[in-house]
């Protein structure tokens, strides 16, 4: 297959001594799998080989073939911008070096072949040059392990009858234990909702819990901000969000106010005496989907009109304007919701829709309170309830009379609880 070989350089490169080492590896979470022969990679995973049968050049594109009929076609801008030692992958950072300014059309493959171990090496025009590509570096791109949903669990939604209460972990498992971390996040993937408990009633161990999966997202009230609403401080001239005051609080989800909301919220109880209280969460996937199903009208209004969401404090001015059931910030399988209401300010939509998406929006939180979408139950000392911020809604029932209630709260974004997970799922595969 290799076209005038003795022209091509010899001992074509783009190896080092054991695949995955180099700066800033992890590893931990990529030992396991077998190498079959130290040809580098452009990440710092380990492959195990996946011999090529096959590689054959078809105009700009090279169709590689694995014995069990697998296919890959690859471009050959794409072939170059992963070449090691070529000026395509940094083998330090192993990012990419070169600027799309910088492909030219000369860069032409001259000729391709598989060697005897099944990785693929290319032989590239007018510099003479050539580089290889690890078989099962490329059999994990034909087979889907590079697309952002690889290494997650895929979301389920739930209603009352089919998740009776959130899945439970043990927090002190959790930060030394990364099977049980591993499961925890996978929860709040599936289902967008888990509870750890067992949590020393401490303030700031949410920090370290952070700590093992990723940087906290802060804002206006803090990295680490507090929900406490006894009583006596109801009223405090302090208060800056309705969830700092004894008041009921629908089904919503936080900071619709900003271009992305938070992803994920942590809420650690540290204590709750009081008498009511009680917490509440949808799974808006659910809603959504039965939404669709039931009421399409409903579902369109949602889906398209816009509300200004407005974060009225003192000194802060965050605005934004979206539908309730937002698509345009979400993963393309999950809307996210923009659903809470001491923040919704203004209709941004024509007058004549107005009723209509007021009707719309009504029958969307009865639904969200209905008892056939919604669970409750009680936060005790050591429980912190995990959720997925932009799809589960989350609510509290009123207090009243007296008895303290203590909880400290942090925003994660999506990507880092993704990330982690992606992670800890692959190393788990990997032993
Ligand atoms: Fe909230």
């Amino acid at each position: 297959m290799v076209a005038d070989v003795d022209t091509m350089p010899s001992g074509c490169g783009s190896t080092w001594p054991v695949q995955g080492t180099g700066v800033g590896v992890d590893m931990d979470a990529n030992d396991g799998n077998p190498i079959s022969d130290g040809v580098a990679v452009p990440d710092f995973y380990h492959y195990p080989q996946v011999p090529l049968a096959a590689a054959e050049m078809a105009g700009d594109f090279l169709n590689l073939t694995w014995p069990d009929g697998t296919q890959l076609r690859c471009h050959r801008y794409w072939l170059r911008e992963n070449a090691i030692g070529l000026g395509g992958i940094d083998p330090a950072t192993r990012e990419g070096l070169l600027d799309p300014a910088e492909l030219r059309d000369s860069m032409l493959v001259a000729a391709v072949e598989v060697t005897a171990a099944g990785d693929l090496t290319v032989y590239w025009q007018p510099d003479n040059s050539c580089c290889q590509y690890h078989g099962g570096w490329l059999r994990h791109i034909a087979e889907g392990q590079h697309r952002p949903a690889s290494w997650l669990p895929e979301p389920r939604p739930w209603r009352s009858e089919t998740l009776a209460q959130p899945p439970r972990r043990l927090a002190p498992a959790a930060l030394v234990d990364d099977g049980v971390l591993c499961d925890a996040l996978n929860d709040l993937i599936e289902l967008g909702v888990c509870v750890l408990e067992q949590a020393p009633s401490e303030p700031g161990f949410l920090s370290t819990l952070a700590e093992r999966i990723g940087p906290v997202r802060d804002s206006n009230f803090g990295a680490l901000w507090d929900v406490l609403a006894d009583v006596a401080l109801a009223g405090d001239a302090a208060t800056n969000s309705t969830a700092n005051t004894g008041f009921r609080l629908g089904p919503h989800t936080d900071l619709p106010t900003r271009e992305v909301p938070p992803g994920y919220q942590f809420l650690h109880c540290l204590v709750n005496e009081a008498d009511g209280g009680e917490s509440t969460l949808t799974d808006g996937a659910a809603l959504v989907a039965a939404l669709r199903e039931t009421s399409p009208e409903d579902y369109e209004l949602l889906s398209t009109r816009h509300w200004i969401f407005f974060n009225r404090g003192p000194g802060i001015d965050h605005r934004w304007s979206a539908p309730i059931i937002d698509h345009s910030c979400g993963d393309g399988l999950l809307p996210t919701l923009r659903a809470f209401y001491p923040v919704r300010a203004f209709p941004d939509m024509p007058e004549s829709d107005v009723p209509r998406a007021y009707e719309a929006l009504r029958r969307f939180h009865r639904l969200a309170d209905d008892p056939r979408f919604e669970l409750t139950f009680r936060l005790g000392p050591g429980d912190i309830m995990c959720f997925d911020n932009r799809r589960v809604l989350h609510g509290r029932k009123a207090f009243s009379g007296s008895g303290k209630r203590h909880l400290q709260g942090i925003y994660m974004d999506r990507d880092e609880i993704l990330s982690r997970a992606r992670a800890l799922n692959r190393a788990r595969a990997a032993h």
